[in-house]
């Protein structure tokens, strides 16, 4: 189990390096952990894996030129240059302050090989690890709710919900409602925060 002094340590290292990523990286992650400790209470995983890989997953859009993945339409982000390099570059220095921070070989394995495919849940599914499968869940989770509106807002401008992008988004959610969640509690929440922000209206 993930102690509260290691918890602040990674959260302490991961916060400036968010805030150099896309707008709203830092809140997203913060949300991504509520929503990893909520799994955890109702599903079995490893905790300290789950959260110190929730933590680092989105690291890497600090170290790229992200202005493709901004750019391009919800369908075609996953097709981003962007979307690869944050992945790769991620994996990449979530390995290196996982070694300066002295963690177990064994884990930090586990935990950069999350990072490396953490956009490509089919990928994570095919792992067969339950904490894989709650990272997804937990960072997916943040695609629904009232709380994701304003996300979306930051990252792509004040009008965002009056385009079509918006709505291409909203038919990705929709699918993404089955396809992206495995666990009974995350579709139950997802499911429920998918009705609070008007998904089905
Ligand atoms: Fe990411």
């Amino acid at each position: 189990m993930i102690g509260p002094a290691e918890e602040n340590r990674i959260k302490e290292i991961v916060q400036p390096i968010l805030l150099k990523g896309r707008k709203g990286d830092w809140e997203h992650t913060l949300r991504a952990i509520d929503f990893g400790k909520y799994l955890l209470q109702n599903e079995p995983a490893d905790e300290d894996i789950v959260i110190a890989t929730l933590y680092l997953h989105d690291i890497g859009w600090s170290q790229i030129d992200f202005s493709d993945f901004i750019q391009a339409s919800p369908a075609r982000k996953i097709e981003t240059q962007g979307l690869a390099l944050h992945m790769q570059q991620g994996a990449r220095l979530a390995d290196e302050l996982l070694s300066d921070l002295g963690y177990d070989p064994a884990a930090r394995r586990r935990i950069v090989a999350i990072i490396a495919v953490h956009d490509e849940p089919e990928k994570i599914f095919e792992m067969d690890d339950p904490s894989a499968t709650m990272v997804v869940e937990a960072d997916r989770l943040d695609r629904y709710g009232k709380q994701s509106l304003q996300r979306y807002l930051k990252m792509f401008g004040p009008d965002y919900m009056e385009t079509e992008a918006w709505q291409e988004g909203n038919t990705l959610r929709l699918d993404g409602l089955n396809s992206w969640f495995k666990t009974a509690t995350a579709k139950a929440l997802a499911h429920k925060l998918a009705v609070e922000m008007g998904l089905f209206d």
